[in-house]
């Protein structure tokens, strides 16, 4: 591995020794220095989203802006704004006019993830922005220049949507001027240990607790297993290990538990947006859960507080067990309110104190939780999953 491998590697974050991911590296370091428009292809969770970032941090572009959109997150009716930009009363609710992407990364480089979800009419707008650096902002006449490189993304089969009339043929070959494709998990076998290891690493040094290993039949399965949703899959399900499991030593019977049964294992083709998700959100609901955990440290913190201030004792040191929070080796998540019935069971009539107003504080910031978690209203748990997807 040359040096700058291994140092743009160290930057990002990046695990892995495969050859094609190297070469995928490689070429994405190659052609930074260049103007020329890169399209990164790969199945969902293999790690797309470093590319664009690699291929501006080793730009000149590298001070200017660098923007990531999600093509597949904006809803069709405002995806040319946001992208273009719009003059005030362009339509209803244009109360401003504001810059789109194009106009604010102007010298710097936009990331179209999921590229093969815009809309007909916005590859036009593309198609002229890449050819000619022109465009206009909806509702005026008057034509810009910018000068922005574009990285796109899709997961898509962008030349099924060709032929089914969804893509633009002269964009597709306008953005692909230089292919990256970004290999599987499944394909770089030598890489799952290595990625497990990372990520159980990661959330022991989060949450102060020892990491999670595996024997030797449990690392035998996840070395065969398929992983649908890649890298994606393969951090949730250390993450849902390392803080559902309460023993620190996993064998291959636990880990298969958190392993969905894949079935036929033919491989993804076509569309894997749903897969994409479904995977988003059952890793929004382990962050989500994360998160109520450091919430309710922070309660148990302003408690202790409250209390020594009304009774001067000793602070109580704060605990960082995850395990004790969360329902016992459950692999689905479940979120039951007896959970937290140490809180919520107290019906003594006494006078409002501090410490009342501040049981009724954590009780509403529970029932907040708890309703979030378990009804998520579709729509907004996408685009969220999105957001925290990046
Ligand atoms: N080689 C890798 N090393 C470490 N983490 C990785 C690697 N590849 C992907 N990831 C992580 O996996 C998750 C999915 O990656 P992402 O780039 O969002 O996938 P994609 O855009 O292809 O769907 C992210 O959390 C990312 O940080
Ligand atoms: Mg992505």
């Amino acid at each position: 591995m040359t040096n700058e491998l291994f140092s743009v590697k160290q930057r990002f974050g990046i695990i892995g020794n495969a050859e094609a991911l190297n070469n995928a590296l490689e070429v994405a370091m190659r052609v930074a220095p260049t103007e020329l428009s890169v399209l990164v292809t790969g199945e969902s969770g293999v790690g797309k989203e470093f590319f664009p970032q690699v291929i501006h941090a080793y730009s000149a572009r590298k001070h200017n802006k660098y923007i990531a959109v999600n093509c597949g997150a904006i809803p069709e009716g405002t995806i040319d704004s946001e992208l273009f930009g719009h003059e005030k009363g362009s339509f209803t609710g244009a109360i401003d006019s504001r810059k789109g992407y194009f106009e604010e990364a102007d010298g710097g480089t936009i990331f179209l993830d999921e590229v093969g979800e815009l809309p007909l009419s916005t590859q036009v707008r593309l198609l002229r922005v890449l050819q000619t650096g022109e465009f206009m902002r909806v509702g005026s006449a008057k034509v810009q220049k910018t000068n922005v490189r574009v990285v796109a993304a899709t997961n898509n089969d962008l030349m099924k949507a060709i032929a089914e009339g969804r893509f633009r043929e002269d964009l597709y070959y306008r953005l692909n001027t230089v292919p990256i494709a970004v290999p599987p998990l499944r394909e770089r076998k030598g890489d799952i240990y290595l990625l497990f290891r990372k990520f159980a690493s990661d959330v022991a040094v989060q949450y102060r607790m020892p990491a999670v290993t595996l024997d030797e039949g449990a690392r035998a399965v996840l070395e065969s297993y398929h992983w649908r949703g890649n890298i994606r899959q393969l951090k949730n399900v250390a993450e849902q290990i390392s803080a559902i499991e309460e023993s620190r030593n996993i064998t291959a019977d636990i880990l298969r538990r958190y392993l969905p049964n894949e079935g036929s294992h033919q491989p993804m083709t076509g569309n894997y947006s749903s897969l994409y998700d479904d995977m988003s959100e059952r890793e929004l609901l382990y962050k989500i859960l994360f998160d109520m955990r450091n919430d309710i440290n922070d309660l148990k913190r302003m408690m202790t507080a409250a209390m020594s201030r009304v009774q001067p004792t000793e602070a109580e040191p704060v605990r960082h067990d995850v395990v004790g929070l969360l329902p016992p080796s459950a692999p689905q998540p479940r979120y039951e309110e007896n959970a937290f019935a140490e809180v919520v069971e107290d019906d003594d009539e006494r006078e409002i104190t501090k410490e009342d107003v501040q049981r009724e504080q954590i009780l509403r910031a529970l029932r907040n939780n708890t309703t979030a978690v378990r009804r998520p209203p579709k729509s907004s748990l996408s685009r969220s999953a999105r957001s925290i997807a990046r």
